[in-house]
């Protein structure tokens, strides 16, 4: 009997496709797989799962999962799975890096100039019929060029981000956990600051681009965002309860911040109501990775992941496991 593999939710055709020549697929609705318990119901059927970043793998549903040999997760975040349970069950987990670098780094380039120059309230201006003719003081916005970026997490992301912030004439300064080789830094131009709250002070842009683990988990909260300068951006691509939303929502109504532009959230897919009405706060709902180039080799690289371990691969050979 073909081994069955569950996608929890439709992801691009040729994928699916891919992976129905050898094996049984099923496919879930939008949203389906989106509680522990429609995931619990079901999984002990399948030998491999594909799961979103809105599907909660908890220890529940690993341990619900009794014939599960791969989780491979559609994403390269993974703070929706388990992973100790996971190790303690022998059950593979996979991520996709790589693949979405280039198109995350796009579309924080996006925020960030929509942010500086008022893209959407000076689109919105012109549809309601208010464009009167040229205005020497309409939707004043900042220049990007000489200011500062700040980068904190320097991994492959931040790091497409600052090869775009060359091209535009910023001067990036950046944290990691490790500072990264200096052929890199001289590369990039980037200086590393000791601090994350250090970042915070010399940035007029901050760009968020670290994985949500304890020690980040509010990391940007009141007392971080006091650090930074009143007249700073900030970004964030990366996860949403990496920010307290409260904290930020707060700061940039009392205009202690010039404004934010952000792609995740905390409590997805609900957006803090304050944070709806706060000036110069862009936001867009999880679309960092949104593009169809991008979409397709995120599937075909979780796929990759869970063809290797069906067919009995030496997982030391396939590319993205996670666990051993
Ligand atoms: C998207 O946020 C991802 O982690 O792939």
């Amino acid at each position: 009997m073909a081994a069955r593999i569950l996608i929890t939710e439709p992801i691009v055709d040729s994928v699916i496709e891919n992976l129905q020549k050898d094996y049984t697929v099923d496919v879930g609705r939008r949203g389906q797989f989106n509680s522990v318990d429609a995931l619990c119901e079901v999984i002990d059927r399948y030998d491999a799962l594909m799961p979103m970043l809105s599907n909660p793998i908890t220890a529940e549903v690993i341990e619900a999962g009794e014939n599960l040999r791969i989780i491979a997760n559609h994403a390269v975040g993974y703070n929706n799975i388990d992973i100790e349970a996971a190790k303690n069950a022998n059950i593979h987990v996979a991520n996709t890096p790589g693949v979405l670098t280039e198109a995350c780094a796009d579309l924080t380039w996006a925020l960030l100039l929509s942010v500086a120059r008022h893209l959407g309230p000076a689109e919105d201006y012109l549809r309601d019929d208010k464009f009167d003719g040229w205005d020497p003081l309409g939707f004043l916005g900042r220049e990007l060029y000489g200011q500062t970026l700040g980068i904190l997490g320097m991994g492959r992301i931040g790091t497409a981000v600052a090869r775009r912030a060359k091209g535009f004439g910023l001067n990036i300064i950046y944290h990691n956990r490790t500072e990264v080789d200096a052929e890199t830094e001289q590369r990039l131009n980037a200086t590393y600051v000791p601090s994350p709250k250090k970042l915070a002070a010399r940035s007029d842009i901050l760009s968020l681009h670290c994985p949500l683990t304890d020690e980040t988990h509010h990391l940007v909260d009141g007392e971080f965002i006091e650090q930074m300068p009143g007249h700073a951006i900030l970004i964030n691509t990366a996860r949403g309860p990496v920010i307290d939303e409260q904290a930020l929502a707060e700061a940039l109504h009392e205009k202690r911040l010039a404004g934010a532009g952000l792609d995740v959230f905390e409590d997805e897919p609900k957006v803090h109501p304050s944070l709806l009405d706060a000036p110069n706060c862009v936001l867009t709902p999880h679309i960092g990775s949104a593009t169809l180039q991008t979409r397709r080799a995120i599937g075909q690289k979780a796929a990759d992941a869970i063809k290797g371990i069906l067919n009995d691969r030496d997982p030391s050979t396939i590319p993205n496991l996670l666990t051993a």
